[in-house]
């Protein structure tokens, strides 16, 4: 299995790209199960998620296409198997994003529920109670989800139809949108999230014909229509990995230069940043971040966007580790995600968690130790922890940081850090 070797230490220095965002590629990617036509995609991050949605779609049927190195042609003309194996979902609980579009354009799917998962329990109940409501009967057996719709007349057309989210669900928003935009008649969506990424899928789909407003703001309204075309669509930077750069370069009293990335998805972050004592300016598509001194210790509060986004939780608990100062951190998404706190500890870190509640006092400096990475944002946290620490510091499990950051050993070394893979 392979593992990062990292030498704390480095200041990280210089310009760095950011590459296309993993959970707007996602939806997006599954966005071309709605149309007979192709869907040419754009700016995709090379990951192993997106590479396992390419396995998922073509082992339904469709052609995937890859002309250049981040561009891929989806063309989901003739999908003969309608279904998402266990072997699949189980590696990326995401692929539950397939049932909205099979059941709006087919009438029925077959989804292996997705299981367990390392981040807390992670349930479907929404996208269920959602697709209910538009109609679709849904059953669980042997493991799977099978969705069917049988109209009394007859036709497998899902009904528009108002939707109450009982908790703001990023996937179950987008997996419902999709759903709606191949209904008979309107579908409104109250409580949606309002994530950038729901926002560019809403976008995506209307460029391939659909009718959806409102998306962005608590309310989605989406009038459906018989059939999408053929589009073209680029993916939105990564704000995640962007923001997680900014946390790597703040923790090493860094100076970067992010290119191609997008400000306004960050302001939660860059709001902390600054709090932290950082000097950052930002243009149309770039942010630049330097960090003169040691950080300031931040208080953080996960919450939905425009909240700030529990998928940067664990980076700002990396920061938080070596600032001046004591810190609480509130996880208030998921129940499960302290996982890397228990391994920065090994680290030297002076973290002390209650319930969903974790005071981080900061300590001048970590100490390089053997760790694991326990899921996809903690391995990014331990990697900004061991920049910021004293000696050598060995990340195992670190295919979790495969599905999510493209290249992100070279492009850390091109910051000037002291990072190798090893087996
Ligand atoms: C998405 C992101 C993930 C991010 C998360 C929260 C993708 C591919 N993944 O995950 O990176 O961490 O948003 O910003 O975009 N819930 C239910 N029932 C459901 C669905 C969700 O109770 O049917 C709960 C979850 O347990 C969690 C909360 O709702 O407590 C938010 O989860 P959700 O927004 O659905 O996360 P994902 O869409 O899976």
């Amino acid at each position: 299995m392979d593992k990062l070797v990292i030498e704390g230490g480095a200041r990280l220095a210089g310009e760095v790209d950011v590459s296309g965002a993993k959970n707007s590629a996602l939806p997006v990617l599954c966005a071309a199960i709605l149309s007979a036509e192709p869907l040419t995609v754009t700016n995709v991050p090379q990951l192993q998620d997106v590479a396992t949605t390419a396995r998922l779609l073509s082992t339904m049927g469709a052609t995937v296409e890859r002309p250049a190195e981040h561009t891929m042609v989806l063309d989901c003309a003739r999908l003969d198997r309608l279904e998402a194996p266990y072997e699949l979902v189980r590696t990326m609980r995401a692929s539950i994003l397939v049932l909205g579009p099979m059941v709006a354009r087919f009438g029925r799917a077959r989804v292996s529920l997705p299981g367990g998962c390392a981040i807390g329990q992670r349930p479907v109940d929404l996208h269920i109670k959602g697709l209910q409501a538009l109609g679709a009967e849904i059953s669980i057996e042997h493991g799977y989800l099978e969705a069917r719709v049988s109209r009394p007349g007859g036709g497998t057309r899902l009904r528009g139809a108002p939707i109450f989210m009982d908790m703001v669900s990023v996937t179950g928003t987008e997996n419902l949108m999709m759903a709606a935009a191949l209904a008979e008649g309107t579908t409104v969506i109250q409580n949606a999230a309002r994530e950038p990424e729901v926002v560019e899928l809403a976008l995506c789909l209307n460029a391939m014909g659909a009718r959806i407003t409102g998306a962005g703001e608590s309310e989605i309204t989406i009038e459906g229509v018989e059939r999408l075309h053929r589009a073209q669509w680029r993916i939105m930077p990564d704000r995640i990995e962007a923001g997680t750069f900014l946390a790597a370069a703040a923790a090493t009293r860094g100076d970067v230069l992010l290119r191609g990335a997008n400000p306004s998805h960050l302001t939660a972050v860059l709001d902390k940043l600054r709090e932290a004592g950082a000097r950052i300016e930002t243009g149309a598509d770039t942010i630049s971040l330097s960090m003169p001194q040691r950080a300031r210790a931040v208080n953080v509060r996960t919450a939905p966007y425009p909240g700030f986004a529990t998928d940067m939780q664990a980076q700002l608990m990396a920061l938080d580790c070596v600032a001046d100062g004591t810190s609480t951190i509130v996880e208030t998404i998921f129940e499960n995600r302290f996982m890397h706190a228990l391994e920065m500890k090994r680290m030297g870190a002076q973290i002390e968690i209650d319930g969903n509640t974790a005071v981080v006092q900061g300590v001048p400096r970590l100490d390089g130790a053997a760790v694991m990475a326990t899921d996809l944002r903690a391995s990014a946290s331990l990697i900004i922890a061991a920049l910021a620490a004293n000696g050598e510091t060995v990340i195992d499990r670190i295919y979790h940081l495969d599905r999510g950051y493209e290249a992100i050993e070279r492009k850390l070394s091109a910051l000037g850090a002291k990072i190798r893979r090893a087996r």
